[in-house]
């Protein structure tokens, strides 16, 4: 049986076996979930993009099998405890996607690029010597462009990075408290206060919050792992675009989130029962930001800071190596939809 959820380590350049395993599996592989039962991964395009936009097919972990752990599985409070574009389905979901997409369009990204490469700048200008961009660069530059946009003061970019690394440690509710502190502190005239003005007025403030909280996170983790493959192909190879390359061949959301049948279906010849879980296999077939209702929100940016990064090494940093050879660096498998991240990834910038 394929096991797509173990966590292994592999050298840059060697292609991820599970992709594979999983194209050969016919168009639904069903695997162990680590919180017990089947999952059924959905690895055929057409079929995915029926899965990703099938009303029956929700994300509201309330609908997770009755004897799943939510934290073994890893999941997020429900949508009826924590109201979150990734959580919420149907209307309610458009709702809110109404309120949240007009912060990020290409639009108001493109008018920020400037100042994107501005904080990629002054942030690599900050290290000497041999420095591990893994160690700290990748975790704060996407945390330092969030916050900036939200008007959210500088001196918070700690407390977001200490929030983050909570939440890789384990303590979900530390995590989302820290962060939620730390979305308290926007100002006026970002894109914090932009999304309380567009949400309905009795929207309970703590719930603006929350929804504050699931951008910096959702920001964080997946771009956080796509800077550092990005950087190495930048400094370590000149085959293929950086960005594109790093994108197509370590996704850093290599599935979808889970999603669970709301009622009995039958999907590619195979019967799920109500509260079966599925996944789409994203990675595999290309879908990178994911497709249908719940598409990433945050396209534009990730791509805009990737392509940032990239920008701002070759111009400003021409000196720029790394300190070891490309072909040696390693990649830690986290396993399951946590994607890849670099282990280390030593570079002198001048
Ligand atoms: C390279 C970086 C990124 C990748 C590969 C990525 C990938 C994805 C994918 C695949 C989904 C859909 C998940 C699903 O349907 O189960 C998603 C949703 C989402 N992403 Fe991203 N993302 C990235 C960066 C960002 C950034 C920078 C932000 C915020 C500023 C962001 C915010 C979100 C949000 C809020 C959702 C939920 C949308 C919804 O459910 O309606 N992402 N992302």
């Amino acid at each position: 049986m394929i096991d797509p959820f173990t966590s292994t380590v592999r050298g840059m350049t060697e292609p991820n076996p599970v992709f594979a395993a999983l194209r050969e599996g016919g168009p639904v592989v069903v695997a162990d979930a680590p919180a017990g039962g089947p999952v059924w991964i959905v690895t055929d395009e057409d079929l995915a993009k029926e899965v990703l936009s099938d009303p029956r097919i929700v994300k509201d972990p309330a609908m997770a099998p009755l004897d799943w752990d939510p934290f073994k599985a890893g999941l997020e409070p429900t949508a009826a405890q924590r109201p979150s574009l990734t959580t919420m389905d149907g209307p309610a979901h458009t709702a809110l996607r109404r309120a949240q997409a007009p912060l990020l369009t290409g639009k108001r990204i493109r008018e920020q690029q400037d100042r994107i490469e501005e904080l990629a700048r002054d942030l690599l200008s900050s290290y000497s010597g041999v420095v591990d961009l893994m160690a700290d660069f990748t975790t704060r530059y996407p945390l330092t462009v969030l916050l900036d946009m939200m008007a959210i003061p500088r001196e918070n970019v700690d407390r977001a990075v200490d929030g983050c690394r909570q939440m890789f440690a384990g303590d979900q509710f530390g995590a989302i408290q820290a962060l939620m502190d730390v979305a308290a502190t926007a100002r006026d005239g970002g894109i914090a206060a932009e999304l309380r003005d567009r949400m309905p007025p009795d929207t309970p403030e703590e719930e603006v919050r929350y929804h504050l909280f699931g951008l910096i996170f959702a920001s964080q983790v997946t771009t956080d792992t796509a800077l550092g493959f990005v950087i190495a192909r930048t400094l370590g190879t000149s085959d293929g675009d950086p960005v594109e390359e790093t994108l197509r061949q370590n996704p850093p959301a290599p599935f979808s989130l889970w999603r669970f049948t709301a009622e009995p279906i039958d999907l590619a010849g195979m019967h799920l029962p109500e509260r079966a879980p599925i996944l789409v296999d994203i990675g595999g077939l290309g879908l990178t930001f994911g497709a249908g209702p719940h598409f990433c929100v945050g396209a534009q940016l990730a791509q805009a800071e990737l392509r940032g990064v990239e920008t701002v090494l070759r111009r400003d940093f021409p000196s720029a190596r790394l300190a070891v050879p490309y072909e040696e660096l390693q990649q830690i498998v986290l396993g399951g939809i946590g994607g890849s991240r670099l282990k280390e990834l030593p570079v002198v910038l001048r």
